[in-house]
């Protein structure tokens, strides 16, 4: 096992005359042993970043290390990585263990070793019983499993995932989740994985990585970036559906008070949080709470003290455990998303009155974009 060490990684792709930044300087230290996802919206330099420590991507600029070897001009098949896609292309007329020994037979290892490689892996995947079958006749599960096998028996330094689980349904998706999960407690093998599934990237990471334009925009823990989203992509990117993200200003009221929307919409600001941001009053910023925060107010205080803010229902979505509503503020320049209890009774068009759990706000400068540390 290895780790992994980027520093400063660019890529350029020429495009004639233009020429593409597709990974903007990363830097990124995976310890030996530690599974890292990266997560970003399509396009970011996910698979990029990740083809470039394969080796089957040229790297730009900066170094690419795994353990202490500088990678940058080693061959793909010298780095002893092992990597599953999405599209994991099984050898049709191989059987199933005919496909996982491939790899290991090209590299001239003696069948006496390979066999019981090959039924090691098996075992671990739960695949013994398919051994001698061929993939069209097994499930979308078993053949994604049967490629996980392919990979572990090389017994690689680092596991590379590119989206290995966008083509199963979701069950299936969760069941391989936790497969994979499962796996690397047993190996505890380096893994870094590819995805933008959030249930995915915040199941399985030890820590995740969020990529933005070929950036990265915060390496933590999956419950730090929850909790304490480094800028408003991270706040909306993790957590689902997304944080409120919702500008307005701060004006002085007796406390503090951010207002938006003429003062159709105004909160007043948990007296913590006055000597943070008293200097930023009279200015813009960014108010930012998760629907999970966010309650309908029954009466006329809300809770904690916070009066709510008078929206009209837009949409009202029961997806079993929970209802979701989406509302707006008069002026129509404030969306606000809650999730509620299943049983609440609203519908779309009526008045509702919801406040935000003064515990959970968060504050992001309105020209960084950046969080507002928290008091
Ligand atoms: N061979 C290539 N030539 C030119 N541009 C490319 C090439 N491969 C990728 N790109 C560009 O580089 C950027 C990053 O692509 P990449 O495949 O790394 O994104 P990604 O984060 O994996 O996205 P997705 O979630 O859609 O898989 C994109 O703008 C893409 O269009
Ligand atoms: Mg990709």
């Amino acid at each position: 096992m290895a780790s992994v060490t980027l520093v400063g990684v660019r890529k350029i792709y020429q495009e004639g005359p233009r020429a593409r930044v597709a990974v903007d300087g990363v830097d990124l230290a995976v310890l030996d042993g530690e599974f890292v996802v990266l997560v970003g919206p399509s396009g970011c330099g996910k698979s990029t970043t990740l083809r470039m420590i394969a080796g089957l991507e040229s790297i730009s600029a900066g170094t690419v290390r795994i353990g202490e070897r500088v990678m940058n001009d080693v061959a793909a098949k010298d780095r002893n990585i092992a990597m599953v896609f999405q599209n994991y292309a099984l050898y049709p007329h191989m059987t199933v263990l005919e496909n996982m020994a491939f790899g290991l037979k090209l590299r001239g290892l003696p069948a006496r070793e390979i066999d019981p490689r090959v039924r090691e892996a098996a075992a671990l995947l739960g695949i013994t019983p398919l051994l001698e079958r061929r993939p069209r006749h097994l499930s979308g599960g078993e053949q994604q499993r049967v490629a996980l096998g392919r990979a572990l028996v090389r017994k690689p330094d680092v596991f590379l995932f590119d989206e290995p689980l966008s083509n199963l349904d979701a069950k299936l998706r969760v069941q391989m989740r936790r497969e994979i999960a499962r796996l690397h407690r047993e190996l505890r093998a380096t893994m870094l994985y590819v995805t933008h599934d959030q249930a995915e990237a915040m199941t399985l990471g030890d820590r995740i990585v969020v990529l933005n334009g070929g950036q990265v925009q915060q390496i933590d823990t999956p419950l730090e970036t929850y909790r304490r989203p480094r800028n408003t992509f991270v706040a909306g990117f993790i957590g689902s559906p997304a944080m409120n993200l919702l500008p307005g200003v701060l004006v002085r009221h007796g406390g503090l008070r951010f207002r938006a929307d003429g003062d159709a919409f105004a909160v007043d600001i948990p007296p913590v949080w006055e000597r943070t941001l008293a200097p930023r009053e009279g200015r813009p910023v960014i108010l930012g709470v998760r629907p999970e925060d966010v309650r309908p107010t029954v009466g006329a205080a809300g809770g904690g003290g916070m009066a709510g803010v008078r929206l009209r229902l837009d949409l009202v979505e029961p997806v079993g455990q929970e209802l979701l509503v989406s509302a707006h503020s008069e002026g129509g320049a404030q969306e606000v998303t809650a999730r509620l209890a299943p049983g609440s009774q609203v519908e779309p068009g009526q008045e509702i009155t919801l406040s935000f759990d003064p515990d959970a706000l968060h504050f992001f400068d309105a020209e960084t974009r950046k969080r507002i540390p928290a008091p």
